[in-house]
């Protein structure tokens, strides 16, 4: 007879098996954080929190909030300025608890087992994942040979399996490469089915953007995020950019309640001090300039030109030693091992000058300790 622990397994064991086969064999996103980590510059955060005077704003506007009450189902007042900030009307405006959650949402909207999706590699990892949860029957596309998205080969895919929705991103995570306008509208043309074009680094292209293609298609998504430039990724606010219509149908799939008041109010206040993030948005470029630079002047150091406050790079290190090695000296940065175009890359992100000098000089002891700089 099994004891009382063995029975108990089993019977663990088979409620796993009446989960979704699609979720088991899925995996949850979670970003290791090894200990003493003082130098953190994988997850293409802003190096900048909000200034203790803005922080006191926000604490004297949460004392304020009666956090009591529910809040509205959309944060009427932050989509509004955000509207009037964007130059669009706020129906064209979806928030979100992040931009990864309106992603889950319209995945939800959208998604059934065997619905085509187009998605090009190497894409930010959160796009695979939904349209695996969902049993999306996924094409790949393969990038070009400097890593760029092939506009060529994603239209053909297009053509091929006519998807619900083609993802592209500009400027991409994990690459930083970015895609001209002229390629985002080729796409647009031609799917007849949706297309995300995920802008969470659009403010480091300064002006560049997929906006302008909204009037003309109405099979445009666009998606950002307030976790990168704007510096606010603990707070977790992203919104969507579309059609009024499609937004109002995307509304029915959404939890209710999504942004806090808390959340609402950190946007609002980033709104009303925005010469802030252009501010920073300089001192994240020339930070990720500079990062690139020296990097290039090690031996052996090969980067991807980025347009993005991060870059991928290689070094003839195998990625895992080198990422202990400066984990040792408390930096961290991101292994791309997971992308299977971008083995030997490691990613990092612009940090404060402080930062890239801690990085930089890590990795010039950890590439001297394995020979490899004299
Ligand atoms: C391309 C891209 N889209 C979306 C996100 C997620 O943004 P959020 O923090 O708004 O969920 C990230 C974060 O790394 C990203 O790189």
């Amino acid at each position: 007879m099994p004891s009382a622990d063995t029975a108990s397994s089993l019977h663990v064991d088979s409620l796993i098996e009446r989960i979704r086969p699609e979720v088991r064999n899925d995996y949850a996103y979670i970003v290791s954080h090894p200990p003493n980590i003082e130098v953190k510059l994988n997850q293409n955060e802003s190096p900048y929190d909000l200034p203790a005077h803005l922080k006191q704003e926000l604490a004297d506007e949460l004392l304020r909030t009666e956090l009591n009450r529910y809040p509205s189902e959309q944060p009427y007042e932050l989509r509004d300025a955000l509207a009037d900030h964007l130059g669009v009307s706020p129906e064209m405006l979806l928030l979100g608890n992040g931009s990864n959650e309106l992603t889950y949402t319209f995945g939800l909207t959208l998604l059934e087992k065997g619905t085509p999706v187009v998605l090009p590699t190497p894409m930010f990892a959160l796009y695979e994942k939904v349209a695996n949860l969902h049993g999306a029957d996924l094409t790949s596309v393969p990038p070009r040979e400097d890593l760029s998205f092939d506009t060529d080969a994603i239209v053909r895919a297009i053509e091929q399996v006519d998807p619900a929705i083609t993802v592209v991103t500009t400027p991409n995570n994990p690459t930083g490469l970015t895609m001209s306008l002229d390629e985002i509208e080729r796409v647009l043309s031609a799917a007849s089915g949706f297309v995300v074009v995920d802008e969470a680094y659009y403010e480091f292209l300064e002006g560049k953007t997929a906006q302008s293609l909204l009037d003309d298609h109405p099979n445009l998504i666009i998606v950002r995020t307030f976790s990168k430039a704007a510096g606010l990724a603990g707070m977790r606010l992203g919104y969507m950019l579309g059609h009024p219509a499609i937004m109002q149908e995307i509304l029915k799939a959404r939890l209710p309640f999504m942004i806090d008041r808390v959340a609402e109010a950190s946007g609002l206040l980033l709104l009303k001090h925005r010469e802030l993030i252009s501010e920073r948005v300089r001192s994240m470029k020339k930070s990720i300039r500079e990062l690139v630079t020296r990097l290039r002047g090690m031996d052996g150091v090969d980067v991807v030109p980025t347009e993005a406050n991060f870059a991928i790079f290689r070094t003839p290190v195998d990625p895992p030693v080198l990422l202990d090695a400066l984990a040792e000296d408390g930096v961290l940065v991101r292994n791309m091992q997971g992308y299977p175009e971008l083995q030997g890359y490691l990613r990092v992100n612009a940090g404060t000058e402080k930062e890239n000098n801690q990085f930089l000089t890590a990795l010039n002891g950890a590439l001297t300790n394995q020979g490899l700089v004299a």
